[in-house]
């Protein structure tokens, strides 16, 4: 059969991506967790710290989280039953969007399966309209910081823009932006700038507030205006005194603020929140909003009483304990001599390892230590900037992060990362 030819160019590409060893697919296998909450797991029936989780706060154990998903299940049933604009609207999304909305300080917030999702939706209805019908033509300048996730990446790439609508900015280098700014007036109607918040490789922040600013004021020199998006899926929920993520460290606010659910917040599903007339919108036109099933009940519950505990004294109380162990990790590690990629103030901490054999050898015999962490090579960083991502969380003691230290100093002198 032919199609055997299609199969054996599958398997080529499968060995391709193995000979590279950049396969992803054999992945770590949780069984379960020595107790909730606990940054332990159990993974071949052996305990092992988890130090690459984006449940920042612990709040996925959480038993009123627990209990509010069970509750709402129990009333709405275990799926929404179809997509929203049929019979998929239960009163448990309205109420998390309503609350989402007051969270962030927006008039309205509209609820997604996933942040992937919703950077697909958004960008490329903010940019490309709905339809050839649609009023939104695509005389826009999309502008992006070069180190923007994968989902805004292919977002735009999915948008189907010709080249020149398309700009890219030196990864947080503002005057870049103003620079690319300056150089399209008069050549586009309107720019849509998007950037993270909260880089996921080095836990960098976006200025949100000095951004914003720009965009203020090349705003009048176009004639629909600049707007601006920050996916903030890291920041939300671990950023920030309360938690607001990269627009509260930075004082300022973007136009359309997107977020996931499933990072901080412990739960699954990404958001946006901005001004009504932008969330009317993206109701009418955003493909994955309109013809994907919303969140299941149970965790929309869940996540509404996440928001809640984030804005209570235990959220709090949380959110200090994860800035504690940030602050401890980063001394210790320094105290052992190891450097950062990045600086970061963010659970993201991106340790410099800077050669891809090393990193891989440190991390794997971390693992066979008990200790679980992500190492990042070329092409996901740049060439000679390997490094291990360690991700803190609220749940780590300092004693856990002492053990963390202890082992990975002894396994990266061995390996001579460090003296
Ligand atoms: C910046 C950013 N946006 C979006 C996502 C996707 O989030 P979700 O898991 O909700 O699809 C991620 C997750 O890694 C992310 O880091």
């Amino acid at each position: 059969m032919a199609r055997q030819a299609f199969i054996d160019s599958i398997k080529k590409e499968i060995e391709r991506i193995d000979e590279a060893k950049i396969s992803k697919r054999h992945e770590k296998v949780i069984e379960g967790f020595t107790a909730h909450p606990s940054p332990r797991a159990i993974i071949d029936g052996k305990e092992v710290l988890i130090f690459n989780s984006n449940d920042y706060l612990g709040l996925r154990f959480n038993k009123k989280v627990k209990a509010a998903e069970h509750n709402a299940a129990k009333q709405y049933g275990a799926g929404p039953g179809a997509v929203r604009f049929i019979s998929g609207t239960l009163k448990i999304h309205k109420d998390l969007e309503k609350e989402l909305a007051r969270f962030h300080s927006r008039e309205d917030a509209v609820i997604f399966s996933s942040a992937f999702a919703l950077n697909f939706g958004v960008i490329h209805t903010l940019i490309k309209g709905q339809s050839k019908d649609s009023l939104i033509s695509d005389n826009t300048l999309v502008i992006s910081d070069e180190l923007n996730h994968r989902s805004i990446i292919d977002g735009i790439r999915v948008a189907g823009l010709n080249k020149e609508n398309k700009a890219i900015f030196k990864h947080l280098d503002l005057e870049d932006l103003k620079r690319v700014l300056e150089e399209n007036k008069g050549k586009f109607k309107r720019v849509v700038i998007i950037s993270d918040g909260i880089f996921s490789m080095l836990g960098e922040y976006q200025n949100v507030s000095n951004l914003q600013l720009i965009a203020d004021h090349y705003d009048p020199q176009y004639e629909e205006g600049v707007m601006t998006i920050i996916d903030d899926a890291h920041g939300v929920a671990a950023f920030g005194k309360s938690g607001r993520g990269c627009e509260e460290v930075t004082k300022g606010k973007c136009s359309i603020l997107l977020g996931t659910l499933g990072k901080g917040f412990g739960v699954d599903g990404g958001y946006a929140v901005g001004d009504k007339i932008f969330m009317d919108y993206i109701r009418e036109s955003a493909a994955t909003y309109i013809y994907s099933n919303p969140i299941s009940p149970g965790t929309a519950g869940a996540a509404l009483e996440a928001i809640r505990l984030v804005d209570s004294r235990s959220g709090s109380r949380l959110i200090n304990s994860l800035n504690k162990n940030i602050a401890y990790f980063k001394e210790k590690m320094i105290d052992s001599g190891f450097s950062f990629a990045a600086f970061s103030k963010h659970a993201i901490q991106p340790v410099l390892i800077g050669d891809a054999v090393k990193t891989k050898a440190l991390t794997d015999e971390l693992f066979q230590r008990g200790i679980l962490v992500t190492n990042l090579n070329y092409p996901v960083v740049q060439r000679g900037r390997d490094e291990i991502r360690v991700q803190l969380s609220s749940l780590h003691t300092l004693e856990d992060i002492d053990l963390f230290v202890k082992e990975c100093s002894e396994i990266a002198k061995r390996l001579e990362i460090i003296k």
